[in-house]
């Protein structure tokens, strides 16, 4: 990045651009300009730095709460065009792989970065299946939760368990390790989130089945009873299958950052991937399908549907299941889902539940309202019908999400650690704090008697630290 002393700002109306990949910056506190590098319309947050007042300030940052206009990596896994409703991973569409894969291999895409050979996939397959059942003592650690935890807690607690099995995945150098970590977490998750579910329910855990796809094989440890060996419905399995592939990866989302932010310091992946399953445990995150559910089952008729639609725009509430904060667009994902809730429906038996949601997406995408706005059905608006259909208890959507999910938080912490631009992710603040007070002893203190907790978003003048 290049200074210049200047004192007026140049191309600011865009016109006689020079055509160079540069952002010249004029800082009008003191008069100086800066010309600071473009790459693919991006620029480092660190070329600010320079950009002071006096020369022993600490130097300008960006403010990014969110990090809603902040890159924190450069990744080749997937791709997203929120304005088209375009979602691609290494470069293929959501839609060929949803027609044409199945989740084993599109997680060996997204770890790998090719679609296998017949023989790769044969491996990949072969030692997923080999890896499914969980260490003994697993059960006894989950035999300590109440009946009534909820599964995502205890699939959280099940996931940083496991990098106590595993103490040598910390070598995080040593690429066998990384490969079977990248293994124990792709197999062992359904067998944690299904033992997850036993447990709420009192029923005995089920072992995995090796004779069983990745998809059939959770459907049996979930729903097996007394049979001697469950059969899943092909049609259920594949419908499941496809809801995993599309849930596998989505670039930087909130769990995919805290798995990269947490493994950063290079802890072992099981932690880093625990981290994953706590930020999908929110509801602004995991639980919107449950919401979608909910939601529907107010509505309870098709008439209702022009009341609650006048409650959105009056902003008494929110249609769930609508609106992205990236797709800007129908979310490819949502038009997947949706032609296969039909199919599901067809093996379990009509949901009432669909008919609202059909005519409650019409109506929205012929209301101004949402169209204005951009705001069309994501991938949650259908998934939840689907799932429900299974036989799925709602507090065990989220836990669904995690099992696909696992490969691409497994794929991203790969990646970040192969990249050398990537340091222990630490971000700056603006401090709001007060400062250089003198210790007050208690007896002097003043305050209310009783502890009301601390002030929430009290605007106090910025200070900066370094
Ligand atoms: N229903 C009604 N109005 C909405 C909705 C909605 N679902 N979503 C956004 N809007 C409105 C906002 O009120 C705002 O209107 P305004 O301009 O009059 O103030 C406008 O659309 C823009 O909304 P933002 O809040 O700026 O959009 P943002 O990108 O921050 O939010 C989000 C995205 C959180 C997903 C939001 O659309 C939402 O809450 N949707 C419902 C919850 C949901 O379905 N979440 C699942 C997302 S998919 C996933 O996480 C796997």
């Amino acid at each position: 990045m290049a200074t210049e002393e200047q004192t007026q700002a140049q191309g600011s109306d865009g016109a006689g651009g020079s055509g160079a990949d540069t952002l010249s910056i004029t800082d009008n506190r003191t008069g100086r300009s800066y010309e600071v590098e473009i790459t693919d319309d991006t620029i480092k947050a660190m070329d600010l730095r320079q950009i002071k007042v006096n020369e022993d300030d600490f130097g300008m940052m960006a403010y990014d709460p969110a990090y809603t206009n902040t890159a924190s990596c450069r990744s080749s896994i997937t791709y997203i065009d929120g304005e088209a409703g375009i979602l691609q991973h290494r470069g293929y569409p959501i839609e060929q792989l949803c027609e044409k894969s199945t989740y084993l291999e599109v997680a060996y895409l997204l770890v790998f970065g090719e679609l296998p050979t017949k023989s790769q996939l044969d491996r990949w397959v072969f030692d997923v299946t080999h890896h499914t059942f969980v260490h003994e003592d697993m059960k006894a650690f989950f035999q300590g939760f109440r009946h009534d935890a909820h599964p995502m807690g205890i699939l959280l607690a099940g996931v940083g368990a496991m990098s106590t099995f595993y103490p040598h995945a910390k070598e995080i150098d040593d690429e066998e390790e990384r490969y079977m970590a990248a293994i124990r977490m792709i197999a062992k998750m359904p067998t944690l989130a299904a033992f997850a579910y036993r447990h709420s329910l009192g029923l005995p855990y089920v072992y995995p089945d090796n004779d069983h796809s990745y998809a059939g094989n959770f459907l049996a440890m979930m729903k097996k009873m007394t049979e001697v060996k469950y059969e899943p419905d092909p049609r259920l399995e594949r419908a499941l299958d496809v809801l995993f592939i599309l849930h596998a990866d989505h670039e930087q989302n909130c769990s995919t950052a805290a798995v990269r932010a947490v493994g950063s310091s290079q802890v072992d992946p099981y932690s880093a991937v625990a981290a994953g399953v706590a930020a999908l445990y929110g509801p602004l995150h995991g639980g919107a399908n449950e919401a979608v559910l909910r939601m529907l089952r107010r509505i309870e008729t098709v008439e209702n549907i022009p009341d609650f639609l006048q409650g959105v725009k009056d902003k008494e509430e929110k249609l769930m299941g609508f609106g992205h904060r990236v797709y800007k667009n129908y979310d490819p994902r949502a038009r997947i889902i949706k032609k296969h809730v039909d199919e599901v429906l067809e093996v379990t038996g009509d949901n009432p539940l669909l008919d609202i949601a059909t005519e409650l997406e019409k109506r929205a995408l012929d209301d101004d309202y949402f169209t204005e706005r951009k705001l069309y059905p994501n991938v949650d608006f259908y998934s939840g019908l689907i799932y429900e259909a299974l036989g799925i208890p709602s507090d065990m959507f989220t836990v669904i999400f995690a099992i696909p999910r696992t490969s691409g938080w497994v794929a991203q912490w790969m990646e970040m650690n192969g990249d050398s631009e990537q340091k222990i992710a630490r971000p700056r603040q603006i401090y709001t704090g007060e400062c250089d007070r003198d210790y007050i002893s208690i007896g002097d203190r003043e305050g209310p008697e009783k502890i009301t907790g601390p002030p929430a978003r009290r605007p106090v003048k910025a200070r900066r630290g370094a």
